[in-house]
């Protein structure tokens, strides 16, 4: 039985992969409970092959939930209930394997049924070989997961089981123990967005010809996805409207997808009133001025069929105009092959916003992970060195966040 008590007020749900970690997860257990945190424990098959179900109980107090299929536990607790009974899910150690599962979505076992259900912040301690760590697939995953909204808490750079040096090696329980405390008190200075409404608009949108065929601007969507799940980690209610992408909604994060400018206008209009606007749709700029109900055919040796462009709604202009429901803050961007910022500054006056992002995309910024942008403000033209979009949205986000609410405390810019 769970012990009642003014101090319980707050649990995490711990996952304990596969890794000789595992042996640091129980004196994390031991942490939690002495913090007064509550503590339920799912122990994967390769977990239980470092750690046993008996320690983890006796020390969680709790029963330990090994199997998907476990019809007592279900009776006493459904899967997708355990997934969120408590505050905070936790991974650690996380493996190499959990976390390629959770970055696909998979769900073959109760561990990642659990982060695949769970509407609660997660968690994740990573625990590996360096050269697993350090692989293309690994930092793949970890950029899809940071991107999904999961934080992440080491892994340490030292000597390994394996006999290996490198980073790899899971945080210290300590260490995990702060990060789970600083997340589950989630103290103002490290939300200061609460209580504010953020737009984000994202990826490209499709302008149909005919029922199989579009026109539409290349856009992966990632820097609007990694921007609204930054802005969400600062405490925001994000309204993301979404173009046709490949990507997941980050947590937190209220998605509408969409699929042409005109429906993306729309709904961006039906998520006023907010605080802030932040359009980083690749909007097609016109659209073929009728669609054909009916796939249009090749005529044997006919020319091509005609096709007539119209021009598609300027949200990010038409949201800057001022008016009783125009956000505080409207920020666009720019992206530009060539004389990024003269086109950004007049950009800047032409639509009306407050600010633009203007980056380059001559090289390979359509689709990677890289993002080299300059932030043009009334104030003037910030260059930001070349980051990767995560740290971009992080910091784009910190400036939003200053701009609604004022200066932030130093703690913040630890996020
Ligand atoms: O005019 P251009 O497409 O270069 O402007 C880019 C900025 O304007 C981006 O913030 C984009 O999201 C926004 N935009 C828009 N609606 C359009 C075209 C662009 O919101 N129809």
């Amino acid at each position: 039985m769970e012990t009642q008590g003014p101090v319980k007020t707050k649990s995490v749900l711990l996952i304990v992969g596969g890794g000789i970690a595992a042996y640091k997860s129980l004196e994390l257990v031991r942490l939690l409970v002495r913090a007064g945190i509550g503590v339920r424990a799912i122990l994967t098959e390769a977990g239980a092959q470092f750690v046993t179900p008996l320690s983890l109980s006796a020390l969680s107090g709790q029963p330990v939930y090994q199997a998907l299929f476990d019809l007592t536990d279900e009776a006493e607790m459904g899967h997708i209930q355990l997934s969120r009974s408590a505050d905070l899910v936790v991974v650690a150690p996380a493996t190499a394997d959990l976390m390629a599962k959770a970055a696909q979505g998979l769900a073959p076992d109760l561990a990642t049924t659990a982060l695949l259900a769970t509407d609660k912040p997660v968690l994740m301690a990573p625990a590996m070989n360096v050269r697993m760590w350090q692989h293309p697939a690994t930092q793949r995953n970890l950029a899809t997961l940071t991107a999904d909204g999961v934080r992440f808490v080491g892994p340490d750079e030292g000597a390994m089981a394996c006999g290996e040096f490198g980073p790899g090696r899971m945080a210290e329980p300590e260490a995990i123990l702060a990060a789970i405390l600083a997340q589950l008190e989630a103290p103002a200075a490290h939300r200061p967005l609460a209580g504010t409404r953020v737009l984000v608009t994202a990826g490209p949108t499709h302008e149909p010809i005919d029922p199989v065929r579009y026109i539409a601007n290349r856009s992966s969507g990632k820097q609007g996805y990694a921007l609204a799940a930054a802005l969400a980690g600062l405490g925001a209610e994000v309204t993301l409207v979404s173009g046709p992408t490949a990507l997941p909604a980050p947590a937190g994060v209220h998605r509408l997808s969409v699929e042409t400018a005109r429906q993306m206008l729309d709904a961006a209009r039906a998520a006023l009133p907010v605080d802030a606007a932040v359009m980083v749709a690749a909007v097609a700029d016109w659209r073929p001025a009728t669609t054909e109900a009916r796939k249009v055919k090749k005529g044997e040796g006919a020319a091509p069929p005609p096709l007539t462009l119209e021009e598609n709604p300027d949200i990010l202009a038409t949201l800057s105009r001022p008016g009783p429901d125009r956000p505080r803050l409207v920020v666009g961007f720019a992206a530009e092959t060539n004389d990024v910022i003269p086109h950004a500054v007049a950009k800047r006056a032409r639509k009306g916003c407050d600010w633009i992002v203007a980056n380059d995309v001559s090289g390979d910024v359509m689709g990677g992970d890289a993002n080299a942008v300059s932030l043009v403000t009334a104030d003037g033209v910030e260059t930001w060195p070349s980051l990767p979009k995560d740290e971009v949205a992080r910091r784009l986000a910190l400036r939003i966040a200053e701009a609604l609410v004022g200066p932030l405390s130093g703690t913040a810019e630890s996020l």
